[in-house]
């Protein structure tokens, strides 16, 4: 249930009752204050304005309306009008009980599927032959974060890993792969290593050289050798990445791969079309587009080149083709891109000459969900002492060997097989979570310390909310007499009590926020911000030792199901929650 449309929807109805039309939005939104009740409706202003009517005035008409309604009272105890416009929404109590039983006994906790949507996702797309970094973990687990979203309201996800398995790099890499089989030497464990093993045997060796870029071409004509050595480097290089995927839970597989190199046959046509339409032109064998929206310092639109003078295509063609096909193959309602920040620029290039040749029409976004760089405490991008950038693999084996040290610590009399499996539930989940929970268009600070603390926004916080629940639920089991009622509605017996219940009931608004937005940090804030009223709940308030069967229930009811939302929660962003820690 999202309360916000609720309410939206009740005040377009007091304003129809009213006679009063409009083509501004209603919109709610939460209070700041609970002085100014659970909700609030800010559109009286820019309402009143448009109609030369008193903001004060019409706000104080819809108030007396909504409270007019049957309907509306049961979900409304108090509206109220206040300058220079706003109504303020006081809830029910007896509606908020009712709807927090609902979700009791509801698998989905109350949360609505959407109208579907076919929604195609880039994320992750490391380039091959090169070991994934630290700067691909974002795009991974935040795309990973909001197909998962999008996936539990009901929307058809199509994951797509747009690996960079094309370009002239592959001759110089398949000639390196051809040595060091003739040298016995395969072992491509260390992929760094091998590409800049090629690299220099490029750059030092002219045979080598040569030999690289017959092979660049003979790749692209279709080589059967050149193919098979091209599929081994694939193939070794998504072996080694699906083994990060695997340890982050992150939802990628071998069958969610389309690379660069899958829309190669494509780009001729493309091409071609755009020549022939005048969208492009060829000036001295390179074939450019001039762009509308881009300026060159002289003020002309700014040229893309699409094909170089040697007939090659460049990333930029390949984002046209991949548009096209993703909107014309995969009949996408929305395309969803996880690319660093930097590569924006690249992209709105790309989709201005997509758009101007219609191959997406405009009722099918195509949104680039950039995100910032990783920093290191001193606010310079993170990297090795030595200056390298610190692979994937080293960074998540750190951050279970950091978490293992902190349980055995906090936690000594654990087996040692539970111990191993915690450490990689709270390594893995901190490291996530603290990339999740930041606004992802910014840079952040990458901080060991900070990201595994139990106190604050962070992953071992909400782990252990959660691990908490599970044990008064465990408890609950062993001391309580069978015959407790069973709640079909809850009764609040304090505040406490209904903030934590408002909260649970707003799990569908930060889910919907997420998938629109494509933003997990709010689901990140969310579940922090319910994880504390828990605690705050369960400091205040006795759960099992509450001599009422009745309220016990009602209170273990309420444990139950923030537990259930914080693990729903917790899933739907690709993370992992203990029974107990
Ligand atoms: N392989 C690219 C990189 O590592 C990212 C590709 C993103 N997707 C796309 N459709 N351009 O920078």
């Amino acid at each position: 249930m999202d309360i916000k449309s609720v309410l939206a929807g009740l005040v377009r109805q007091a304003m129809a009752e009213s006679n009063i039309t409009t083509d501004k939005s209603v919109t709610a939104r939460p209070s700041a204050r609970p002085e100014f009740g659970d909700y609030q409706i800010d559109s009286m202003m820019a309402i009143g304005k448009s109609q030369g009517q008193n903001p004060l005035q019409l706000a104080e008409r819809i108030a007396a309306q909504l409270m007019n309604n049957k309907q509306c009272k049961e979900i409304i105890a108090r509206a109220e009008a206040v300058k220079p416009g706003f109504i303020n929404l006081f809830l029910n109590d007896g509606w908020l009980q009712y709807q927090t039983g609902l979700a009791l006994n509801d698998a989905r906790l109350l949360v609505e599927k959407q109208p579907a949507q076919h929604v195609v996702v880039d994320y992750s797309s490391p380039n091959v032959a090169k070991e994934m970094h630290v700067g691909h973990l974002r795009s991974t687990i935040i795309g990973d974060a909001s197909v998962r979203t999008l996936e539990f309201l009901g929307h058809k996800v199509t994951r797509v890993n747009h690996i960079g398995d094309w370009g002239t790099q592959f001759g110089m890499l398949i000639a390196c792969l051809e040595k060091a089989e003739n040298d016995g030497d395969i072992s491509l464990s260390d992929l760094e290593g091998f590409y800049r093993a090629a690299k220099k045997l490029y750059d030092e060796d002219p045979e080598f050289a040569l030999k690289a870029r017959r092979y660049v071409v003979k790749l692209q004509q279709g080589d059967e050798y050149c193919r098979r050595m091209w599929h081994k480097l694939v193939d070794i290089s998504m072996t080694q990445n699906q083994k990060n995927y695997d340890r982050l839970g992150v939802s990628l597989s071998s069958a969610d791969i389309r690379g660069e190199s899958s829309y190669n046959a494509m780009l001729p046509e493309i091409v071609n079309d755009l020549l022939e339409r005048g969208i492009a032109t060829e000036e001295a064998d390179t074939v450019m587009v001039y762009l509308e929206s881009y300026r060159n310092k002289q003020g002309d639109p700014m040229g893309v080149i699409i094909r170089k003078q040697d007939g090659g295509y460049l990333y930029t063609t390949t984002d046209i083709a991949c548009a096209k096909y993703r909107y014309q193959t995969l009949h996408a309602d929305r395309i969803l891109y996880y690319i660093d920040a930097r590569q924006h620029q690249h992209l709105m290039m790309a989709w201005e000459i997509v758009r101007r040749a219609g191959y997406v029409p405009p009722s099918v976004s195509l949104e680039h969900h950039k995100f910032g760089m990783m920093l290191d405490r001193e606010g310079k991008p993170f990297k090795t002492r030595e200056g390298g950038t610190i692979r994937l693999s080293e960074l998540l084996e750190e951050a279970v060997v950091r978490a293992h040290k902190l349980v055995s610590e906090k936690s000594p009399h654990l087996p040692a097989a539970e111990l191993r499996e915690l450490s990689e539930i709270i390594g893995i989940g901190a490291v996530k979570y603290a990339d999740l929970s930041k606004n992802r268009i910014t840079d952040y600070v990458f901080d060991w310390d900070l990201m595994l603390s139990f106190e604050g926004n962070t992953a071992p916080y909400i782990q252990y909310a959660c691990a908490r629940i599970s044990s008064i639920l465990r408890k609950a089991e062993l001391i309580q007499p069978q015959g407790d009622p069973v709640v079909t509605s809850l009764k609040f017996t304090s505040d406490t009590e209904r903030s934590l219940a408002v909260k649970i009931l707003q799990f569908e608004e930060a889910l919907l926020a997420v998938a629109r937005e494509g933003m997990p940090n709010i689901m990140c804030s969310y579940l922090y911000e319910l994880a504390s009223l828990f605690s705050g709940f369960y400091a205040a308030s006795p759960i099992l030792n509450h001599d009422q069967p009745q309220e016990r229930q009602s209170r273990l009811a309420l444990a139950a199901l923030t537990g259930r939302v914080l693990r729903q929660g917790m899933d739907t962003l690709g993370l992992r929650v203990p029974e107990r820690m």
